[in-house]
Order: structure tokens, then C-alpha cells, then sequence
């Protein structure tokens, strides 16, 4: 729509169902609630306010009622067009104290099932605060931070401020895929609207913190092209994150997603594994733990011999595609099942991935293969009928299904990467001065705050160093208690 909207949500009468699942999930998540105890009086989020592109689940809607009981002001989207929780949209939109009649929470764009053209849209509305702005009776028009997820907030701003330099959004290129065309649409309409919006709002924004590894790689690369306009904090490699959220997080919500998409038992079945980085370990456990037979490829010699160390066969998917039952993505790269793997599996295997984005499988090819069928069993579950007679079973069209098929991530282990996060956003709020155009991590001493804050909830009884040992070992008594190049 061309007018401004105060937010937009599926069905705004899910807030109840959504606010009771926020107040259980609240109890799973002390860190969360602790940084509420510790700056819910102070404040000191006053005056920040937050474009967030996150997926829109009960685990976020803490995050960013806890965001604005520090001080902030927050607008969201999602960061997937699957991946919304509509009961937690709703409840937020319509905020603690709101009414489904008179909401009065956070501006929510986000709906689970949205379009490319929605979800690029519900993206630009987290940087229009014009609402914001006259009410404040301010000058700015947009956020001056980011919290991310993927990355895609990151890059609207970037790349429609280099073509409001160069004074024009070039012609979508011949192949470009049709998500690509769309973010080209949607700047264009942007520049011929109000040439300077990115520029100006790339100007406001202080910095922005990143949720996960696929935007943590893009962010690098802002970097070393000099293109990176603002400093940036790598929530995803504190270990309290990836080394917990990308692997016991999936260890819970990849058969979570697969049990819900298709009810098909593991045990005794094979289970392909690409990638064993963070996301990959928690999915082989996971597999490994419902009896399935698991199988890991790697590129990387060291996870190879990691897996293999831990106990998986290590193979090319090419070399055993025959005897695949459910085949799971998870290395943030492309191109990672081919159509013609696709076209070797077993009849009814599983094609699932958990990566960032949804072209780790060959989707494109799958959709354009002549007398390939596609039968919709439910949402995101959707039988391939191919030409050989076979059919595989491809979940959330090939984007992320944990979330997709399931809810994502439980609550106790978001609570530590969203701990992270308030706290990176605290950081660039505060402490501005200290940050250049780079990208940062959070100090060790953060890091294992965040873990400390969650050691009460699961009764885990911390032994203490005696002076004398710390000085032994040589760190303080309080932390942090390793190098940086610690690997944990
Ligand atoms: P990582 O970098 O630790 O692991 C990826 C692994 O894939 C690496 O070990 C790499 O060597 C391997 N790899 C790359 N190309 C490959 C190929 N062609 N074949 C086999 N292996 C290959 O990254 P991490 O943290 O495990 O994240 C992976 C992806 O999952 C990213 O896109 C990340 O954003 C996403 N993610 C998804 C989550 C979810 O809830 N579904 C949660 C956290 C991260």
C-alpha cells in the first residue's frame, strides 16, 4: 500500500494466545529478563530507535518488548517470509497493555506466508519512523540502528544509498534471480520517490548488530570492499551464540520441523547432513539421536575429520544419493543439492534446509524441470512429482524449515543470543565513540556475562577460583577466563 500504515499483522485477535505464550516463554529466558531488572530503570536505550529484521516469533517478541523497556523505540519485520509466529506478531502490535481494539505496542510488519513483494515491503516499512517523527515533533524520518538477521535491513540501506550516489538503480540484470528484481523494484520506486531517503537514513544510523553467520559473512565483505558505513557488532560468533543457538538450538528445532512437516520416522533411516559447522553438529545429533543413520559432507578438511571423529561416515552427497531418506542443508553456501541429486533420491525422501537462505537447494531448477509436478500436502509441505516416477517431499519451499515447518529455536537457548544482542545494542548506543566502521565482537567479559546469567535457571553450581589459582593461570578471579582465540 502507498499509505503509511501504523503496522501490519495476519489477524490481530491472536494477541491473547500470543501474550501467554510471551509470558511462559518470558520464564525460559533469564538473561532477557535479568538486562530488564538491571536498566528497566534507567533506561539507557532512551532515545535509540531500532529498525529490527528478525523472525517474528514469541522468542523475538521478548526481545523487543525487553528492547523497549530499556528505553528504545522499535519497528520489526521479519527476516523470512515463513518464519512468523502470527500470535506473536499480534501480540506485540498490540503490546502489554494494548487492546486488540486500541493497540498500543510496536509497530510490526510481519505475517507468516508473506509474498517477496510483502516481505521487501514489510522490510522498508522498519525505516519510515515518519509516525515516529511527527509525534516527537523531530526532524529525523528514519532508525538509527539495525538488528539483523541475514542481513537484509543492512543491505537496503547500503545499496540504496550507492544508487542514490550514482543517481539511478540500474536495470535489473538479465538472470537475476526474482527476489533480486524485486529489491530493485522496490529502491526504484524509493529514488523516484524521495532521492535522498537512504542517504539521509544511512546517515543516522549509529551501527547495527548481526543475528546470524549468512549476514555475519556479509558484513565482512561490506568491510574489506570499504563499502561498510556504519560499525557493526558480530553477535553470531560470541560463543554464548553460535556454539549454543546454531547448534543446541537446532539440535531441538530440526526434528521439531521435520516431525510437524511430516510425521516420517527417523530411526533406522539415512539422514544426509551437508555442512558441519555449528548448525550442521546440532542437526547430525539430533538425527543421530532419533536412531537415524547420518551421513556428513564437508569441504573442510577439519570438520571432515571432525565428524568423522565424532562418529558420522563422511561422504560426497553424489556417492550414496541412493540411499538418502531426508537430505539437510546446512553450510550457508549454494548450490548444495542439485537438481540431479534431487532427481537420484529414494521416492518420499525428505529435502529440508536450515540454512540462512533457500538457495542451498536448487529450487529454481526443481520449479523450471519439465513434467515435474508440485502437489501441496499443507503449507510448506509439498510433494515433487518428478519425471523418473519418484517424488521427494520439499519443506518450506527450501527455506529455512525449522522455522518454517516449526517454531525455530526454543526459548532458553534465544535467550542467550538475544542477551547478545541487547547487549551489542547497548554498546553501539553508549558507546559509540568507541566503534569505527568495522566489525566488532563482544568482549569475552560480555560473553560469559551472558552465559553466567543463565547458569541459576538450570542449577548449575559454578566453581570459584582461589586467588592464587588465578594468578596460576593468569586471570582474574571475576574473568575473562581465556584468550580471545579460545575455541571452546
Ligand atoms: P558454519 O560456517 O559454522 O558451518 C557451515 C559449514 O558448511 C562449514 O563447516 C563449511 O565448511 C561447510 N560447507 C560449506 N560449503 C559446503 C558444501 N558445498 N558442502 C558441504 N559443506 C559445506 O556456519 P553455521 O553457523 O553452522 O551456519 C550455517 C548456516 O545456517 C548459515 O546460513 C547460518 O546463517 C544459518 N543458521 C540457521 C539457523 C536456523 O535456525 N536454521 C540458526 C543459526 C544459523
Amino acid at each position: 500500500p502507498a499509505t503509511a500504515v501504523p503496522f501490519q499483522v495476519a489477524e490481530l485477535s491472536l494477541a491473547e494466545a500470543g501474550r501467554h505464550q510471551i509470558r511462559l516463554a518470558e520464564n525460559e529466558m533469564p538473561g532477557l529478563m535479568a538486562l530488564r531488572e538491571e536498566y528497566g530503570a534507567s533506561k539507557p536505550l532512551t532515545g535509540a530507535r531500532i529498525a529490527g529484521s528478525l523472525h517474528m516469533t514469541v522468542q523475538t517478541a521478548v526481545l523487543i518488548e525487553t528492547l523497549v523497556a530499556l528505553g528504545a523505540q522499535v519497528r520489526w519485520a521479519s527476516c523470512n517470509i515463513f518464519s512468523t509466529q502470527d500470535e506473536a506478531a499480534a501480540a506485540v502490535a498490540v503490546g502489554p497493555t494494548g487492546t486488540v481494539e486500541q493497540p498500543a505496542g510496536v509497530p510490526v510488519f510481519a505475517w507468516k506466508g508473506e509474498t517477496l513483494e510483502q516481505y521487501w515491503w514489510a522490510t522498508s516499512q522498519i525505516f519510515d519512523w515518519s509516525a515516529e517523527a511527527a509525534a516527537a515533533g523531530a526532524e529525523w524520518t528514519g532508525p538509527n540502528l539495525i538488528l539483523d538477521d541475514g542481513g537484509d535491513a543492512t543491505l537496503l540501506v547500503h545499496t540504496g544509498r550507492e544508487y542514490e550516489l550514482a543517481g539511478a538503480v540500474p536495470a535489473t540484470p538479465a538472470g537475476a534471480s526474482h527476489e533480486w528484481s524485486i529489491v530493485l523494484d522496490t529502491l526504484r520506486a524509493s529514488l523516484a520517490a524521495d532521492p535522498q531517503r537512504w542517504t539521509r537514513i544511512a546517515a543516522d544510523i549509529q551501527g547495527v548488530t548481526e543475528e546470524t553467520t549468512t549476514g555475519v559473512h556479509r558484513l565482512y565483505e561490506l568491510h574489506r570492499e570499504g563499502r561498510l558505513l556504519f560499525p557493526a557488532i558480530n553477535v553470531n560468533d560470541s560463543v554464548t551464540k553460535s556454539k549454543f543457538d546454531n547448534k543446541y538450538g537446532i539440535r531441538h528445532s530440526l526434528p521439531d520441523g521435520l516431525n510437524r512437516a511430516t510425521d516420517m520416522l527417523m530411526g533406522g533411516k539415512v539422514a544426509f547432513v551437508c555442512g558441519y559447522g555449528d548448525v550442521g553438529k546440532g542437526s547430525a545429533e539430533a538425527l543421530r539421536g532419533q536412531g537415524a543413520r547420518v551421513i556428513v559432507s564437508e569441504i573442510d578438511p577439519i570438520n571432515a575429520l571432525q565428524a568423522a571423529m565424532d562418529g558420522y561416515q563422511v561422504a560426497r552427497l553424489d556417492s550414496v544419493i541412493d540411499q538418502v531418506d531426508f537430505v539437510i542443508t546446512t553450510t550457508g553456501n549454494k548450490d548444495v543439492v542439485t537438481l540431479d541429486h534431487i532427481l537420484g533420491l529414494k521416492h518420499q525422501a525428505v529435502v529440508a534446509n536450515v540454512g540462512h537462505f533457500d538457495n542451498e537447494i536448487d529450487m529454481a531448477g526443481l520449479e523450471s524441470l519439465p513434467g515435474a509436478e508440485r502437489v501441496e500436502i499443507k503449507p510448506q509441505v509439498h510433494e515433487w512429482r518428478l519425471p523418473n516416477g519418484r517424488s521427494v517431499l520439499v519443506l518450506s519451499e527450501g527455506r529455512l524449515m525449522n522455522l518454517g515447518n516449526a517454531t525455530g529455536h526454543p526459548s532458553f537457548v534465544m535467550s542467550n543470543s538475544f542477551t547478545n544482542q541487547v547487549l551489542a545494542q547497548l554498546e553501539l548506543w553508549v558507546n559509540r565513540a568507541a566503534y569505527e566502521d568495522r566489525v566488532y565482537v563482544l568482549p569475552k567479559i560480555l560473553d560469559e556475562k551472558v552465559a553466567r546469567l543463565h547458569l541459576a535457571a538450570l542449577g548449575v553450581e559454578l566453581t570459584e577460583l582461589t586467588p592464587e589459582q588465578a594468578s596460576y593461570i593468569g586471570v582474574p578471579v571475576e574473568g575473562p577466563y581465556k584468550v580471545d582465540h579460545y575455541r571452546y
